[in-house]
């Protein structure tokens, strides 16, 4: 029998050679101003083997910034500057989604290079550290609660970083929903504890999220918009108590709109079966994420419980990922230490296998 992990497969419209993609990491190696420049060109190139290539969160505005030297999709320098990215992919045969990334309340004021609002829905500061400039852990700014008058023309913002995407030729944008940002901060009951249309039920917290995503499927089509999700993660102060009270209703919502993939990063929870769940709820394509194997990813696509998987770490010191998974050959371990640091080093010098390995 073949291996189903190296059969193509359209999600949408887009068109994957294989069912491997690049989980979205945040690298910290965008240039002034938050162009993406030769150095993320060069390590996204080395990479487009993979079926799909999910970004990096970029921010969809100033506002949307949180973290040291993470790209933008909203001048038209970063434009550029990702179309540089998109042909670069595109010339080795690969697709490449960028992960639109707002985080909300998780700013560390430092981490910019300009002043800027800190938004959120509800004026809760984010509990967690998170690292600044020099990577030491620090506290993030208090945020002022959007009024909901405000909320139409943040999703027109989603919606246009959508079209700057497409028009810098990326092949479509997955909106990030996980981890305690901006879309997550409004599903949270521990970060949303607003009392209008918007906060309180779960219907009513998952009503900013999908007039994004529906902005979103209006201004680039639905087949090139995706949703990632991480029901049950705690990250940046989220409370974790029956997830999937909320997560259904998203999912029934994501739903209708017909997505081209649901980004699912699995957390194992002993109460849920998460991905059995996603696919309940929602009958858009699911791609696996988290910790996953060439065996268990495999097994995951040949039981029919997600049709493509993703892997993050891995892609980081495997550029040739996919070859590897083919032929069994080992794997190379990355320097953790380097993660969000060392410009080219631990980011585009890990060698593909050599052809006689
Ligand atoms: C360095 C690093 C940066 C990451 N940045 C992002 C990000 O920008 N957006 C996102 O949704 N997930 C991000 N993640 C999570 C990964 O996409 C992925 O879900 C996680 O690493 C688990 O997959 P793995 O076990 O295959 O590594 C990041 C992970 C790492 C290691």
């Amino acid at each position: 029998m073949t291996n189903p992990l190296f059969d193509s497969l359209s999600l949408g419209d887009l068109h994957l050679s294989n069912r491997i993609v690049m989980s979205p990491m945040t690298r910290d190696r965008a240039g002034p101003d938050d162009v993406p420049g030769q150095l993320m060109v060069d390590y996204y190139r080395q990479r487009a083997s993979a079926g799909l290539i999910v970004t990096e969160g970029a921010q969809p505005s100033a506002v949307g910034k949180g973290y040291w030297r993470t790209p933008g999709i909203w001048s038209q320098a970063q434009i550029d500057g990702w179309a540089k990215v998109a042909e670069a992919v595109h010339a080795e045969g690969g697709q490449i989604v960028m992960q639109i990334m707002h985080c909300g309340r998780v700013v560390v004021p430092a981490n910019r290079g300009y002043d800027a609002d800190v938004i959120a829905p509800s004026a809760l500061p984010c509990p967690d550290l998170v690292p600044g400039p020099d990577g030491v852990p620090a506290p993030t700014a208090m945020p002022r609660a959007l009024a909901a008058d405000e909320l139409p023309g943040l999703a027109e913002e989603f919606a246009q970083s959508a079209r700057n995407a497409r028009a810098a030729g990326i092949d479509g944008v997955e909106l990030h929903a996980s981890s305690g940002y901006l879309i997550n901060q409004f599903l949270n009951p521990a970060s949303n504890q607003r009392t209008d249309d918007y906060g309180g039920s779960a219907e009513n917290r998952v009503r900013f999220p999908l007039m994004v995503l529906k902005a979103m499927a209006d201004a680039i089509g639905n087949g090139r918009v995706a949703l990632r999700i991480s029901p049950g993660n705690p990250y940046n102060g989220m409370d974790v108590i029956d997830p999937a009270a909320t997560f259904g209703p998203l999912l029934q919502g994501a739903d209708a709109l017909n997505l081209a993939y649901i980004h699912v990063l699995d957390m194992g929870l002993k109460d849920l079966d998460t991905l059995g769940f996603v696919r309940n709820a929602c009958r858009a394509p699911i791609i696996a994420n988290n910790m996953l194997t060439a065996e268990t990813g495999r097994a995951l696509i040949e039981a029919g419980r997600a049709q493509a998987v993703s892997f993050g770490r891995a892609f980081i010191a495997n550029p040739d990922l996919v070859a590897r998974l083919k032929t069994d050959a080992p794997l190379a371990k990355p320097d953790y230490s380097l993660l969000y640091t060392g410009e080219e080093k631990g980011y585009v010098d890990y060698p593909p296998l050599a052809p006689s390995a």
